[in-house]
């Protein structure tokens, strides 16, 4: 195991913030994991885990240990006349498997497409695009349990998944690390293209037969036309989750601005954050050195120097104006460091 010292984060999360690790070290299998929480245990340090780090928001310098987990490999786990079930590991990053699953013909992920980071982070918070989540094609993960460094094995119902949630972000939070998962994907695909945007894109394409690589490519010129490219404008996607209001609470909304738009769910009406923050008057607004995007106002960008906590304090201006003018109380998708 290498433990490097003072080592800037700025690579390691896609809003781009040069905060420091006070150690700092990556680890390719499961036995380093072991190691490292070894490490950081005798010394009495916090540990703080990092895949692609593009949902995240460092608001400092971290003093313990960053553990960046690059455990490689992606391969069939098994088989059969329908169905390919592949293990990638927690280290891959996302939009790599995604375009190895395509090029063999494996059905399923084309609608995440270019989602940055990496796999072992995919399920914490079920990531989801164009009609599709994580858990319509997750079959299982495999996670070291830090208390007892033995590894686990999640099927779907165990991971609780919920919209951009999972056991992850909640009783399981912080006590297992993400080693491999488990996709179940498809050797006939079905194609989901239900979400207007891509239906829409595909018609622009001229695309008259769907194929893994047509989806895939409109996918990718949505994401492109719409949401910056964190190498070149700091970002970690969406900032804040889509409010779910009571239907009573939309039906009065709606009165009022009948241009919201809305999808039913089971517990109510979920409503888009990024038009609520827009009719705020924050799109395209600049705070210093970070800002609403001007294309999607649902996210948060560093224009180069800012720092995590003046995207904090500009997440909770936007937080106020939304709660104020239409009573709804909007939450960061994002975990604060
Ligand atoms: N809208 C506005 N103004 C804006 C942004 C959006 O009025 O500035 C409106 C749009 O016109 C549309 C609606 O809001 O009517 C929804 O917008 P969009 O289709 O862009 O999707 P979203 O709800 O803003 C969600 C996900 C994205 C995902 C897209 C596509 C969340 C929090 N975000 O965004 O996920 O790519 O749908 O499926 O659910 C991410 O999680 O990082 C992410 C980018």
């Amino acid at each position: 195991m290498n433990i490097q010292e003072h080592v800037s984060l700025r690579p390691y999360n896609t809003f781009g913030f040069s905060h420091y690790a006070r150690y700092f070290t990556s680890i390719g299998d499961t036995d380093s994991l072991q190691a490292a929480f070894s490490w950081a245990h005798a010394r009495n340090l916090h540990t703080l885990v990092l895949g692609g780090g593009s949902n995240i928001l460092l608001r400092g310098d971290f003093h313990g240990l960053v553990i960046h987990i690059a455990i490689k490999g992606i391969g069939v786990w098994k088989e059969d006349d329908s169905y390919v079930w592949v293990k990638c590991g927690a280290g891959e990053i996302w939009h790599q498997v995604v375009l190895h699953c395509i090029a063999q013909g494996w059905g399923g992920l084309e609608n995440l497409s270019l989602i940055p980071g990496t796999v072992g982070a995919a399920p914490m918070q079920n990531i989801g695009a164009y009609g599709v989540e994580i858990k319509d094609v997750f079959d299982h993960l495999e996670a070291f349990e830090i208390a007892t460094g033995e590894l686990r094995t999640f099927d779907g119902p165990t991971c609780k998944f919920g919209y951009r949630e999972s056991i992850f972000k909640h009783e399981a939070k912080g006590k297992y690390i993400i080693s491999s998962v488990t996709f179940r994907l498809t050797k006939h695909p079905e194609f989901n293209t239900t979400y207007g945007a891509l239906q829409e894109t595909l018609e622009k394409m001229n695309v008259h037969t769907l194929n893994l690589k047509a989806v895939s490519d409109a996918v990718i010129h949505i994401r492109q036309s719409k949401l910056p490219d964190p190498a070149q404008l700091g970002n970690a996607g969406s900032f804040f989750k889509n409010p779910v209001v009571s239907t009573r609470q939309f039906e009065e909304l709606k009165n009022t601005y009948p241009d919201l738009p809305s999808y039913p769910q089971a517990n109510g009406v979920k409503v888009p954050a990024g038009w609520l923050i827009e009719a705020c008057g924050w799109k395209g607004k600049r705070m210093g050195a970070v800002g609403v995007h001007h294309q999607q106002a649902l996210v948060l960008v560093n224009y180069g120097e800012g720092t995590g906590e003046e995207v904090e304090a500009l997440a909770r201006s936007i937080q106020e104006s939304v709660k104020e003018k239409f009573g709804i109380d909007l939450q960061p998708e994002v975990n604060f460091i």
